[in-house]
């Protein structure tokens, strides 16, 4: 089974989504694998509250059942339909961040499924930006339960080709927005409370929010940070600021090896520039294309320089990591 492409061309004006979108939108509805774009990542979407579709997306993905999904929603006002209470806080965030990258964990209502939690009995929620997420999702008529678009462990896919190579053949629908402009995933939130308690960090960021530590990796609150995450065949390396290049070069003496990080005249001609992010925003919104290039590629090696660890860049740096299989910094000289 291949599937089936719709391509959105950049400056499509938002009247026109329903038409185009109505075919995967009905077949969302009757249970059909739909992948979209996000502001933050393409996600794999099926509706959140039929339990034999959602079964699906773990079994495309290979995804462990105890990873809760996310399940999005055109609106703040669909909130009613999958949370059981929704506390002052969330109220409060919502107004304030959505449309947008912030996912909020709330007691979960009696129609959402357990396979959709993942056998907890919260939901996280989010109102994503895409306008063509959103039209989906409103067309469907149906809250749709959707994880990042890859083969789980993969890096995520900010590209319809990313999804089209991991899942292609086995989901139905492929909406192709072009790519994903934030580029890593959402800031995920347990907003049952009465502070945020942040369980994954993203654009939104600690700061933003005025919270001080995130959730342990692996605590029962954050199921997701269990498990292993980004990672692309190629192993990767973690260069300290200003690094990249010198370590890059080093390892290339023996190793076909690509630099993601800021290039420098001199730089080693063995070394491939996978990517050349100023800062942490660009950091995060080449990450996952680059990682997967290494793969395109056929590289032994993938060195990352790092960005400073506070704000977007805590966020992207922990993307780095898990990609580097948790592993430390590869300290200079
Ligand atoms: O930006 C995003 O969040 C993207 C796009 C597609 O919206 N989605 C995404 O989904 O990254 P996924 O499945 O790759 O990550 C979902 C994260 C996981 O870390 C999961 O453990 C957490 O959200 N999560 C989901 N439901 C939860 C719950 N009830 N309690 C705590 N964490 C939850
Ligand atoms: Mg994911």
């Amino acid at each position: 089974m291949a599937a089936s492409v719709i391509t959105v061309p950049p400056g499509t004006v938002e009247q026109d989504l329903p038409a185009l979108l109505g075919e995967p939108a009905r077949a969302l509805r009757r249970g059909a694998l739909v992948a979209f774009p996000t502001e933050t990542v393409y996600g794999l979407g099926a509706d959140a509250l039929d339990p034999a579709a959602v079964e699906r997306i773990f079994h495309a993905k290979g995804r462990p059942a105890d990873n809760p999904l996310i399940v999005h929603l055109p609106d703040a006002a669909w909130l009613g339909r999958v949370v059981a209470h929704v506390t002052p806080l969330a109220r409060r965030l919502a107004e304030r961040w959505w449309p947008g990258p912030l996912t909020l964990v709330l007691d979960a209502a009696d129609v959402v499924p357990r396979v959709t939690t993942g056998g907890l009995s919260t939901v996280a929620v989010r109102v994503p930006a895409n306008p063509l997420a959103r039209t989906l999702i409103a067309v469907a008529g149906t809250p749709v339960a959707a994880p990042s678009a890859n083969l789980s462990g993969r890096p995520s896919p900010t590209t319809a080709a990313h999804v089209q190579a991991d899942l292609g053949g086995r989901i139905d629908w492929i909406l192709d927005g072009g790519p994903c402009p934030v580029g890593i995933e959402s800031t995920v939130v347990d907003a049952r409370g009465d502070a945020p308690v942040v369980l994954r960090e993203g654009t939104v960021t600690r700061e933003d929010l005025g919270v001080d530590v995130t959730a342990e990796s692996g605590s029962p609150l954050s199921p997701g940070t269990r498990f292993a995450h980004y990672q692309p065949s190629a192993r990767v390396v973690v260069a300290s600021a200003g690094q990249g290049g010198d370590v890059a070069a080093e390892i290339a003496e023996r190793q076909t090896t690509g630099l993601i990080g800021p290039t420098l005249p001199g730089l080693d001609p063995r070394v491939s520039v996978l990517a050349s992010p100023l800062g942490a925003a660009e950091l995060a919104t080449v990450l996952y294309d680059a990682l997967r290039q290494a793969d395109v590629r056929g590289l032994d090696v993938v060195v990352v320089e790092a960005v400073p660890s506070h704000g977007l860049g805590r966020a992207v740096m922990d993307r780095v990591r898990r990609a580097a299989g948790g592993g430390g910094v590869v300290p200079t000289g």
